[in-house]
Protein backbone atom coordinates (compact mmCIF):
# COMPACT_ATOMS: atom_id res chain seq x y z
CA UNK A 1 0.00 0.00 0.00
CA UNK A 2 1.47 3.76 -0.37
CA UNK A 3 2.43 5.55 1.91
CA UNK A 4 -0.12 8.34 3.39
CA UNK A 5 0.77 11.47 4.98
CA UNK A 6 -1.91 11.71 7.99
CA UNK A 7 -3.75 9.13 9.99
CA UNK A 8 -7.03 10.21 7.78
CA UNK A 9 -5.12 9.45 4.64
CA UNK A 10 -3.98 6.33 6.28
CA UNK A 11 -7.74 5.50 7.11
CA UNK A 12 -9.16 6.55 3.34
CA UNK A 13 -6.12 4.27 1.72
CA UNK A 14 -7.42 1.23 4.37
CA UNK A 15 -10.97 1.61 3.05
CA UNK A 16 -10.05 1.10 -0.68
CA UNK A 17 -7.58 -1.79 0.00
CA UNK A 18 -10.84 -3.47 1.86
CA UNK A 19 -13.22 -1.99 -0.90
CA UNK A 20 -10.71 -3.88 -3.59
CA UNK A 21 -9.88 -6.78 -1.55
CA UNK A 22 -13.89 -7.63 -1.73
CA UNK A 23 -15.02 -6.67 -4.61
CA UNK A 24 -15.91 -9.21 -6.72
CA UNK A 25 -17.33 -10.22 -10.37
CA UNK A 26 -20.39 -8.78 -11.32
CA UNK A 27 -22.32 -5.24 -10.20
CA UNK A 28 -20.17 -2.02 -10.27
CA UNK A 29 -20.45 -0.08 -7.16
CA UNK A 30 -19.33 3.73 -7.49
CA UNK A 31 -17.99 5.17 -4.03
CA UNK A 32 -17.55 8.48 -3.72
CA UNK A 33 -14.51 9.39 -0.83
CA UNK A 34 -12.32 12.35 -0.37
CA UNK A 35 -13.12 14.36 -3.55
CA UNK A 36 -12.01 10.85 -5.67
CA UNK A 37 -14.48 8.81 -7.51
CA UNK A 38 -13.94 4.63 -7.71
CA UNK A 39 -15.43 2.34 -9.26
CA UNK A 40 -15.73 -1.13 -8.03
CA UNK A 41 -17.28 -4.47 -8.73
CA UNK A 42 -19.10 -6.34 -6.19
CA UNK A 43 -22.02 -8.25 -5.28
CA UNK A 44 -22.34 -10.36 -8.54
CA UNK A 45 -26.10 -11.04 -8.99
CA UNK A 46 -27.30 -12.29 -5.81
CA UNK A 47 -29.56 -9.87 -4.31
CA UNK A 48 -28.17 -7.53 -1.89
CA UNK A 49 -30.52 -6.61 1.62
CA UNK A 50 -30.78 -3.05 3.37
CA UNK A 51 -32.67 -2.15 6.73
CA UNK A 52 -33.16 1.33 7.44
CA UNK A 53 -35.23 3.22 10.47
CA UNK A 54 -36.98 6.51 9.50
CA UNK A 55 -40.27 6.86 11.18
CA UNK A 56 -43.30 4.96 10.50
CA UNK A 57 -42.24 1.69 8.95
CA UNK A 58 -46.00 1.69 7.30
CA UNK A 59 -44.66 4.79 4.96
CA UNK A 60 -40.66 4.01 5.34
CA UNK A 61 -41.61 0.65 3.21
CA UNK A 62 -43.76 3.02 0.52
CA UNK A 63 -40.84 5.23 0.28
CA UNK A 64 -38.34 2.47 -1.31
CA UNK A 65 -41.10 0.23 -2.90
CA UNK A 66 -40.88 2.03 -5.93
CA UNK A 67 -37.38 2.55 -6.91
CA UNK A 68 -35.86 0.43 -9.81
CA UNK A 69 -34.21 -2.62 -8.84
CA UNK A 70 -35.97 -2.63 -5.25
CA UNK A 71 -37.07 -6.55 -5.54
CA UNK A 72 -38.81 -6.44 -1.61
CA UNK A 73 -39.55 -4.63 0.98
CA UNK A 74 -40.89 -5.77 4.37
CA UNK A 75 -41.54 -4.01 8.01
CA UNK A 76 -39.92 -5.47 11.01
CA UNK A 77 -37.98 -4.21 14.13
CA UNK A 78 -34.50 -3.42 14.97
CA UNK A 79 -31.92 -2.00 16.86
CA UNK A 80 -32.93 -3.44 19.93
CA UNK A 81 -32.98 -5.89 23.19
CA UNK A 82 -36.34 -7.09 23.18
CA UNK A 83 -36.51 -11.10 22.37
CA UNK A 84 -39.63 -11.31 19.86
CA UNK A 85 -40.82 -7.42 20.11
CA UNK A 86 -44.36 -6.96 18.92
CA UNK A 87 -45.93 -3.75 17.69
CA UNK A 88 -47.52 -3.05 21.18
CA UNK A 89 -44.79 -4.11 23.08
CA UNK A 90 -41.77 -3.79 20.55
CA UNK A 91 -39.84 -2.06 24.03
CA UNK A 92 -36.47 -0.35 22.27
CA UNK A 93 -36.63 -1.80 19.20
CA UNK A 94 -36.97 1.07 16.23
CA UNK A 95 -39.78 0.24 13.68
CA UNK A 96 -37.52 -0.51 9.79
CA UNK A 97 -37.88 -1.60 6.81
CA UNK A 98 -35.58 -4.10 5.09
CA UNK A 99 -35.17 -3.25 1.13
CA UNK A 100 -34.09 -6.27 -1.06
CA UNK A 101 -32.29 -5.32 -4.20
CA UNK A 102 -30.35 -6.02 -7.59
CA UNK A 103 -27.19 -4.18 -6.93
CA UNK A 104 -26.92 -4.38 -10.61
CA UNK A 105 -29.67 -1.53 -11.17
CA UNK A 106 -29.99 -0.01 -7.44
CA UNK A 107 -26.48 0.63 -5.45
CA UNK A 108 -26.14 0.96 -1.24
CA UNK A 109 -25.58 4.76 -2.27
CA UNK A 110 -28.59 5.44 -4.14
CA UNK A 111 -30.93 3.55 -1.50
CA UNK A 112 -28.95 5.87 1.34
CA UNK A 113 -30.03 9.34 -0.87
CA UNK A 114 -33.76 7.58 -0.24
CA UNK A 115 -33.43 7.26 3.38
CA UNK A 116 -32.32 10.65 3.74
CA UNK A 117 -34.62 12.34 1.54
CA UNK A 118 -37.35 10.34 3.22
CA UNK A 119 -37.70 11.95 6.56
CA UNK A 120 -36.06 14.60 8.42
CA UNK A 121 -33.02 13.12 10.68
CA UNK A 122 -32.91 16.43 12.59
CA UNK A 123 -36.17 16.06 14.43
CA UNK A 124 -35.90 14.41 17.61
CA UNK A 125 -37.93 11.45 19.65
CA UNK A 126 -39.81 10.91 16.26
CA UNK A 127 -41.25 12.00 12.56
CA UNK A 128 -44.27 14.21 12.83
CA UNK A 129 -47.33 12.92 14.47
CA UNK A 130 -45.11 10.31 15.45
CA UNK A 131 -43.66 10.92 18.88
CA UNK A 132 -41.36 8.34 20.38
CA UNK A 133 -38.15 5.94 20.80
CA UNK A 134 -39.53 3.54 18.09
CA UNK A 135 -39.85 6.14 15.14
CA UNK A 136 -35.80 7.12 15.29
CA UNK A 137 -33.68 7.76 12.42
CA UNK A 138 -30.94 4.28 12.19
CA UNK A 139 -29.11 3.15 9.25
CA UNK A 140 -28.25 -0.38 10.09
CA UNK A 141 -24.99 -1.64 8.21
CA UNK A 142 -24.04 -4.88 7.49
CA UNK A 143 -20.20 -4.85 6.89
CA UNK A 144 -17.41 -2.04 6.40
CA UNK A 145 -18.58 -0.56 3.03
CA UNK A 146 -22.05 0.05 3.96
CA UNK A 147 -20.95 1.52 7.39
CA UNK A 148 -18.26 3.71 5.54
CA UNK A 149 -20.76 4.96 3.30
CA UNK A 150 -23.46 5.35 5.96
CA UNK A 151 -20.98 7.81 7.56
CA UNK A 152 -20.26 9.48 4.29
CA UNK A 153 -23.59 10.69 3.91
CA UNK A 154 -24.21 11.51 7.19
CA UNK A 155 -21.24 13.88 7.15
CA UNK A 156 -22.47 15.06 3.53
CA UNK A 157 -26.41 15.91 5.15
CA UNK A 158 -24.67 17.45 8.64
CA UNK A 159 -22.40 20.12 6.48
CA UNK A 160 -25.70 21.14 5.10
CA UNK A 161 -26.75 23.10 8.16
CA UNK A 162 -24.64 22.56 11.16
CA UNK A 163 -27.35 24.86 13.17
CA UNK A 164 -29.39 21.36 14.55
CA UNK A 165 -27.51 18.21 14.76
CA UNK A 166 -28.45 15.09 12.49
CA UNK A 167 -29.65 12.34 14.68
CA UNK A 168 -29.58 9.52 13.05
CA UNK A 169 -27.29 6.48 14.22
CA UNK A 170 -25.15 4.08 12.33
CA UNK A 171 -25.14 0.76 13.82
CA UNK A 172 -24.25 -3.07 12.99
CA UNK A 173 -27.85 -4.96 12.00
CA UNK A 174 -28.26 -7.58 14.99
CA UNK A 175 -31.72 -9.28 14.93
CA UNK A 176 -33.83 -8.27 12.96
CA UNK A 177 -37.65 -9.64 13.72
CA UNK A 178 -40.21 -9.28 10.85
CA UNK A 179 -43.50 -7.31 12.28
CA UNK A 180 -47.06 -8.64 12.15
CA UNK A 181 -48.87 -9.19 8.79
CA UNK A 182 -51.28 -6.20 8.79
CA UNK A 183 -48.04 -4.25 8.91
CA UNK A 184 -47.00 -5.14 5.67
CA UNK A 185 -47.50 -3.53 2.52
CA UNK A 186 -49.77 -0.90 4.68
CA UNK A 187 -50.86 1.23 2.30
CA UNK A 188 -51.17 -1.32 -0.47
CA UNK A 189 -53.75 -2.57 2.28
CA UNK A 190 -55.63 0.71 2.78
CA UNK A 191 -56.75 0.08 -0.99
CA UNK A 192 -58.52 -2.78 -1.07
CA UNK A 193 -59.71 -1.85 -4.88
CA UNK A 194 -55.65 -2.04 -5.50
CA UNK A 195 -55.00 -5.58 -3.47
CA UNK A 196 -57.92 -7.30 -5.45
CA UNK A 197 -56.47 -5.88 -9.18
CA UNK A 198 -53.32 -7.95 -8.12
CA UNK A 199 -55.71 -10.96 -7.40
CA UNK A 200 -55.71 -11.10 -3.76
CA UNK A 201 -52.37 -12.31 -3.15
CA UNK A 202 -51.78 -14.61 0.13
CA UNK A 203 -49.55 -12.86 2.70
CA UNK A 204 -46.79 -14.87 2.07
CA UNK A 205 -46.79 -13.57 -1.53
CA UNK A 206 -48.00 -9.78 -0.84
CA UNK A 207 -44.15 -10.19 1.16
CA UNK A 208 -42.42 -11.46 -1.70
CA UNK A 209 -44.06 -9.95 -4.83
CA UNK A 210 -42.00 -6.79 -6.60
CA UNK A 211 -45.30 -5.97 -7.72
CA UNK A 212 -46.86 -5.55 -4.32
CA UNK A 213 -43.85 -3.49 -3.17
CA UNK A 214 -44.23 -1.02 -6.03
CA UNK A 215 -48.46 -0.66 -5.70
CA UNK A 216 -47.43 -0.36 -2.04
CA UNK A 217 -45.54 3.22 -2.91
CA UNK A 218 -48.25 4.28 -5.34
CA UNK A 219 -50.87 3.88 -2.66
CA UNK A 220 -49.32 6.30 -0.82
CA UNK A 221 -47.77 8.49 -3.55
CA UNK A 222 -44.61 7.59 -3.16
CA UNK A 223 -43.65 6.72 -6.51
CA UNK A 224 -42.27 10.07 -8.89
CA UNK A 225 -45.12 12.13 -10.11
CA UNK A 226 -44.37 10.35 -13.69
CA UNK A 227 -44.73 6.82 -12.59
CA UNK A 228 -47.82 7.58 -10.49
CA UNK A 229 -49.60 8.68 -13.66
CA UNK A 230 -48.41 6.05 -15.65
CA UNK A 231 -49.83 3.72 -13.04
CA UNK A 232 -52.96 5.30 -12.50
CA UNK A 233 -53.60 5.17 -16.56
CA UNK A 234 -52.68 1.52 -16.28
CA UNK A 235 -55.12 1.22 -13.76
CA UNK A 236 -57.80 2.86 -15.29
CA UNK A 237 -57.14 0.99 -18.29
CA UNK A 238 -57.40 -2.02 -16.62
CA UNK A 239 -61.08 -1.46 -14.85
CA UNK A 240 -62.27 -0.17 -18.31
CA UNK A 241 -61.83 -3.72 -19.61
CA UNK A 242 -63.56 -5.46 -17.25
CA UNK A 243 -61.19 -6.57 -14.38
CA UNK A 244 -58.75 -8.33 -15.32
CA UNK A 245 -56.01 -8.91 -12.89
CA UNK A 246 -52.86 -6.29 -12.61
CA UNK A 247 -49.58 -8.91 -13.35
CA UNK A 248 -46.98 -5.92 -14.19
CA UNK A 249 -46.78 -2.75 -14.51
C1 LIG B 1 -24.33 -9.31 5.06
O1 LIG B 1 -23.51 -9.33 3.91
C2 LIG B 1 -23.08 -10.61 3.54
C3 LIG B 1 -22.21 -10.48 2.30
O2 LIG B 1 -21.44 -9.37 2.32
C4 LIG B 1 -24.26 -11.52 3.25
O3 LIG B 1 -23.84 -12.80 2.95
C5 LIG B 1 -25.20 -11.53 4.43
O4 LIG B 1 -26.37 -12.25 4.10
C6 LIG B 1 -25.59 -10.12 4.82
N1 LIG B 1 -26.43 -10.13 5.99
C7 LIG B 1 -27.62 -9.54 6.02
C8 LIG B 1 -28.34 -9.62 7.31
O5 LIG B 1 -28.08 -8.96 5.06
Amino acid sequence: MARASSPAAAAFLCALAFLLATAASGARLTVRAGGEVLTVRAGGGAPATAVFALGSFWRSEAAFGCLHGVLRTSVGYAGGSKANPEYRNLADHAECVKVEYDPRQIQYKQLLDVFWASHDPREVFGQGPDVGNQYRSVIFTNGTLEARLAALTKEREQAKDRSSVITTKIQPLGAFYPAEPEHQKFELKRKPFLVQLIGNLPEEELLSSTLAAKLNAYAAELCPPKTQRKISSKIDEIAKKGWPILRDI
